[in-house]
């Protein structure tokens, strides 16, 4: 559910009209609903009421300080991949000890930064990376609290550029290795085994192979604490999908995720962790662009916005599907017509969809492409010099901009041209 509705056959962001918004930001932006971030953070808050836990946003899906500041008001954690996402983390409030640190190539400075202000536990992913963090905590006269994410190839049935839990992918320790990796953890100074961490991949549709997985930590908890290891935490990543495309069938609700990982950690005694990123902010973003021309085509006719894969990659990168609507409601029973909807940059590759069936929209006129908050606005770059673009928060009829459209003299002053080429002559 998100608060993108239509009202008097306008599209709104909660209160706000999307074409106000247009009109004094200018296309394309992104904009996000304070109420369906907030819903949305509650449904896992819910879904694991009744057992210790902590919910540490995938802050990698949407990392404004805005969205992070008001995720951490109500209460989330964050898990940061990057010395980038961890300053972040800490400017937007979070405290340290709702700090999770994922990801496989954590360097020295990153594992110095987060030891110095503050964090939960690091996630090791390898046994370099654990050696790394021992003598950086012990250069530092400190302890590292820690997991080790295990492998435990499970096949994440999603795509496969986002599945991370099988044999092959780069992530984690293969699970059949866990118990030697834990001894060796448990020698080195400076580093508190704490817990086990997983993560199998993202938009999964189906809580199959979660459970798989988390049945697999389960057995490896009772093992590594028959080995003498303070099994505290268990955390278990995140990838719960959302429905992209409104006509398919639902993937499973927040509350039946959270049903299933108690009945599947009952009475181990661990605090639960859970990463979810995209079902927090997936549907709380709406990505608005403008129609610049209608091009008939040889035998297509393309819709060229004037958002492109720089804005949003998803499309391009993933084959990833967006619903995509006029922003005007068109009449009940209006004809529909089949558009290539692309962007202006060069390359093919540069399509949002082909031969999608959409009621007519005419040059000017506003679209929105739907469950646009996940893995948007971070992914984008400035491909082809097109400024990174504004985004927008909504609460109830607010709206407020929350990061600036850089003007082409900001983007360019960021370049410096070296004396000896400036002297240059020809
Ligand atoms: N935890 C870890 C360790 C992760 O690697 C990820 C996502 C998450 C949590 C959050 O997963 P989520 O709940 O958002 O599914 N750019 C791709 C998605 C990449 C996901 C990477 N890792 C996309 O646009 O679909």
């Amino acid at each position: 559910m998100d608060h993108f509705l239509y009202r008097d056959g306008v599209l709104h962001a909660e209160d706000v009209a999307i074409p106000a918004i247009a009109a004094e930001v200018g296309t394309p932006f992104y904009v996000y609903s304070t109420a369906t971030l907030t819903r949305h953070y509650k449904l896992f808050e819910e879904a694991l009421e009744g057992v210790p836990h902590c919910i540490c946003f995938a802050m990698k899906s949407l990392a404004n300080q805005a969205v992070l500041t008001l995720l951490g008001k109500l209460g989330a954690g964050m898990d940061v991949v990057s010395g980038g996402e961890y300053a972040r983390a800490i400017a937007a409030g979070i405290p340290g000890e709702r700090i999770v640190f994922s990801g496989v190539g954590k360097t020295r400075a990153e594992m110095a930064m987060a030891l110095e202000s503050g964090i939960r536990q690091f996630n090791i992913e390898s046994e370099p990376e654990m050696e790394a963090l021992s003598e950086v905590a012990c250069a530092m006269g400190t302890e590292a609290p820690v997991t080790l994410r295990v492998n435990p190839d499970v096949d994440a049935r999603t795509h496969e550029k986002i599945s991370t839990g099988k044999k092959g992918d780069k992530f984690g320790i293969p699970i059949s290795r866990a118990k030697e990796v834990y001894a060796h953890a448990a020698r080195l100074p400076g580093l508190r085994v704490v817990g086990i961490d997983v993560h199998i991949g993202s938009q999964l549709t189906d809580l199959a192979p979660f459970e798989t997985a988390f049945l697999k930590v389960v057995e490896l908890t009772h093992a590594l604490r028959a080995e003498g290891h303070r099994i505290e935490r268990l955390d278990l990543g995140g990838g719960l999908g959302i429905p992209y495309e409104r006509s398919n069938s639902a993937p499973p609700l927040p509350i039946e995720y959270g049903a299933m990982i108690k009945r599947v950690t009952e009475g181990l005694d661990v605090e639960v962790e859970i990463e979810p990123g995209r079902l927090i902010s997936g549907n709380a973003g709406l990505l608005v662009s403008s129609v610049i021309y209608e091009k008939d085509g040889d035998g297509t006719d393309f819709l060229i916005l004037d958002a492109a894969m720089n804005d949003l990659l998803r499309p391009a990168m993933y084959g990833a599907h967006h619903d995509i609507v006029p922003v005007i409601e068109a009449e009940p029973g209006a004809e529909q017509r089949t558009y290539d909807i692309v962007g202006p940059v060069c390359e093919s590759g540069d399509t949002f969809a082909r031969k999608r069936t959409m009621p007519p929209v005419k040059p000017d006129e506003l679209v929105g492409f739907r469950s646009a908050g996940a893995y948007g606005a971070v992914m984008s770059s400035e491909y082809n010099s097109r400024p990174l673009i504004p985004e927008v928060l909504v609460s109830g009829d607010n709206f407020a901009v929350i990061r600036e459209r850089p003007t082409f003299d900001e983007m360019i002053a960021r370049d410096k041209v070296p004396s000896w080429v400036q002297a240059m002559t020809a």
